[in-house]
């Protein structure tokens, strides 16, 4: 049986979050996927840029039987979701094979943990059609702005048990 386990993103999973981020684009039903090379637009590549030498930047891979499989992960930045210099942006995306099993809750589970001694709220920005945004607010983020069919959302995070 196939073992999934979790473990910090480090800088040197550099290929492994480019192909997350690629995975965490959204593609409507039925639209024809990116080449994977949109994930060197400037727009984009910011999501992960130098992932590991910044402030903030932080994150947890899903690992099936040893390889990389999915990944969550935060940065101060002004994305997409933005709202605040001091709210980091959360992307997360899994190959599609491993998708709706559980994986993605933990991993957010994981990444969420982590932040709540640093920091008050989280942002992202999720595709209003985007399955997705159902698991964002089963775990407590609330629209923050809409705006061409996409909502930025916010988090606030519970403090760090003592
Ligand atoms: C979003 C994602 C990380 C969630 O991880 P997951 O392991 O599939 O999620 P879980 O099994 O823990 O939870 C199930 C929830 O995930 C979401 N989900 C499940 N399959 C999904 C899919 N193919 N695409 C997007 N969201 C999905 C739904 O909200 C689902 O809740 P529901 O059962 O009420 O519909 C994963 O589905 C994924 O990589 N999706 C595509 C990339 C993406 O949309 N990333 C977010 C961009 S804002």
């Amino acid at each position: 049986m196939t073992e999934i386990t979790f473990r910090a993103l480090h800088a040197e999973d550099a290929a492994c979050l480019r192909l997350m981020l690629y995975h965490a684009i959204y593609v409507p039903p039925g639209d024809v996927p990116p080449p994977l090379t949109i994930v060197d637009q400037p727009d984009i590549a910011r999501y992960i840029a130098d992932f590991g030498q910044r402030a903030g930047d932080s994150g947890v891979l899903a690992l099936a039987d040893g390889v990389c499989i999915g990944a969550a992960w935060v940065r101060l930045m002004e994305g997409y979701g933005f709202i605040a210099a001091d709210v980091p942006e959360l992307s997360i995306a899994l190959v599609p094979e491993y998708r709706g099993q559980g994986i993605g809750s933990q991993l957010l589970d994981r990444v969420l943990a982590a932040l709540r001694s640093e920091f008050t709220h989280i942002s992202l920005s999720v595709s209003l059609d985007n399955p997705a945004k159902r698991l964002y607010e089963r775990i407590g983020f609330q629209e923050w702005a809409i705006n061409a069919g996409t909502a930025t959302m916010r988090l606030t995070l519970p403090p760090a048990a003592e």
